[in-house]
């Protein structure tokens, strides 16, 4: 046999091996006997996300509309790999609630080992998971968020100055909101004062050369990946947020006692402490699970709110009113009368809702209460909260802004777990009440001399990036800011 004849061989022999394995992989729910979204060769569900043509959400959202009242879940597979898809309230709340125990697990890739930052409360899984929690829990205590108010009314004057004296200008929103975010977060998860250029450039820059199959092996194949030493994040950005921390836990432990006003502090100030590398990864967590959510809540709402004056204007009254009853201070107890503005924020979340979906894998089989149905121990669970927010049963005219929603009245009326847009539960984000408190100031700050519009360049409809798991503008929100005194 010549060598030509030898190739061709092995390539048929190896693309009917592929073929075969697909076939297999792409077979599963069949075989379970469970309704599922019948799947396309290699891609699965998900044809046109990996690629950027549609949103992840858009796909889940199609799936969700489609089965729901069928069964508690569906079926369906993101490339090769099965996921439940829930549709049902109830299987919700046993999942994250009733039942959470069976689904402590997240499954992202962490190697901790090698890469001590991916060591953090939102990749970390199993017994590392639990003892993490249960020490972290101790530092979001509701006391703690409030004494850290001071610092971030602080920061947050910082907003006023980028505005600047001007009466009128076109402003790209997302810029204006990253550096204070930016700032809340280097100040108060890494202690770092003033200028926080470099720290900014490291935000952009840590996923590195990013490779989304190399990404979607380690999560696939987690322990091979850790036996190649995979890492998920640049080593030169890790190697600066450890660099930071670790010097800044340094500076502090020579000083006297300071005023609480950091993470830092909390964390280094604990019964148990963490050691100072787990500390940083605690504070690179800020950067990987908050920067991008608190971006885009303050963008989206900023949007909203300019295309309907009257609502903003009704905001803005609130917070003047709450500011003069509090002798221009903002507090605790002013905060918790911004009743209104909170409803604006809840709405944000619920329309544009930034973490889309919320991941689970069964650790044990689950079997629903009085049903047939069964969630198999390994199976990814997925829970497509955005679709959930956009469901027309539960919320009326989903796609219109109405605040109103949140009224009191209005959200006793809808069932439990139909606004998760922080999860709920053992893993639900366990800096809610923080970013609560971070996003209402920053909307007092942006929002009490300022009035927001449209202009040429502001996107209607708005888009949302493709490329990005999270809910992000495609594009920068431009808007007309306009200063107003009185
Ligand atoms: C608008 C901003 C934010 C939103 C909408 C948000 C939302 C979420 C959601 C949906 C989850 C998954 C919950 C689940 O699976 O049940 C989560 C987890 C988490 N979030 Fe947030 N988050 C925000 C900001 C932050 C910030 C600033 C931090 C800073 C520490 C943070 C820390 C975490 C952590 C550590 C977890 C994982 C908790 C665990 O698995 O135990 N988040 N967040």
């Amino acid at each position: 046999m010549d060598l030509l004849h030898r190739a061709l061989l092995t390539a048929v022999g190896a693309l009917s091996l592929f073929y075969a394995l697909v076939k297999i992989s792409l077979g599963y729910w069949k075989r379970r006997g469970i309704l599922h979204e019948k799947p396309k060769f290699f891609w699965g569900n998900i044809k046109g996300v990996v690629g950027g043509k549609r949103h992840l959400q858009d796909a889940l959202q199609v799936i969700y509309a489609k089965y729901k009242g069928r069964a508690p879940f569906v079926g369906f597979f993101a490339c090769l790999k099965p996921f439940v898809l829930v549709l049902d309230l109830e299987l919700v709340r046993h999942i994250l609630v009733t039942h959470a125990g069976n689904f402590t697990t997240r499954g992202l890739y962490s190697n901790d080992g090698s890469e001590p930052l991916s060591g953090n409360l939102l990749q970390l899984d199993g017994h590392k998971w639990r003892a993490l929690h249960a020490q972290s829990t101790g530092v979001f205590t509701p006391a703690n968020i409030n004494k850290l108010l001071p610092r971030i009314v602080l920061i947050s004057r910082g907003v006023q100055r980028s505005l600047g004296k001007e009466r009128l200008q076109t402003l790209n929103i997302n810029e204006l909101v990253d550096s204070y975010n930016l700032d809340v977060v280097a100040s108060m998860a890494f202690g770092l004062s003033a200028d926080h250029t470099e720290f900014r450039l490291w935000t952009q820059s840590y996923w590195g050369k990013f490779s989304l199959w190399r990404a979607y092996l380690a999560l696939e194949f987690p322990l091979l990946a850790q036996l190649l030493n995979h890492k998920s994040y640049a080593v030169s950005a890790m190697a600066y947020f450890q660099k930071v921390v670790l010097g800044q836990l340094q500076e502090q432990r020579r000083r006297d006692r300071q005023p609480l006003q950091t993470f830092l502090q909390l964390y280094s100030n604990m019964d148990q402490p963490l050691d100072d590398v787990q500390i940083a990864a605690q504070a690179f967590g800020f950067v990987l699970a908050g920067l991008v959510p608190l971006n885009a809540t303050l963008s989206f709402c900023l949007h909203e709110l300019a295309r309907q004056p009257e609502l903003q204007d009704r905001v803005r009254a609130e917070i003047r009113k709450t500011l003069e009853q509090h002798s221009g201070q903002l507090t605790t107890e002013g905060l918790k009368e911004l009743l209104y503005t909170k409803q604006v924020l809840n709405e944000t979340l619920r329309l544009h809702t930034p973490y889309p979906f919320l991941l689970r894998r069964a650790t044990k089989e689950f079997e629903l209460p009085g049903s047939v149905f069964v969630i198999a121990r390994g199976n990814n669970v997925l829970i497509p909260t955005a679709a959930i927010h956009r469901d027309p049963a539960i919320y009326e005219e989903p796609l219109r802004f109405d605040p109103d929603r949140f009224e009191t009245e209005a959200k006793r009326t809808r069932p439990a777990m139909s606004f998760l847009p922080f999860g709920d539960g053992l893993r639900g984000c366990i800096a809610a009440q923080f970013v609560e408190q971070e996003l209402l100031v920053g909307l007092v700050t942006l929002l009490q001399y300022h009035r927001y519009t449209p202009c040429s360049k502001t996107a209607i409809p708005l888009e949302y990036d493709n490329g990005r798991l999270l809910l992000m503008p495609k594009t920068g929100i431009h808007l007309n800011v306009e200063r107003v005194d009185n």
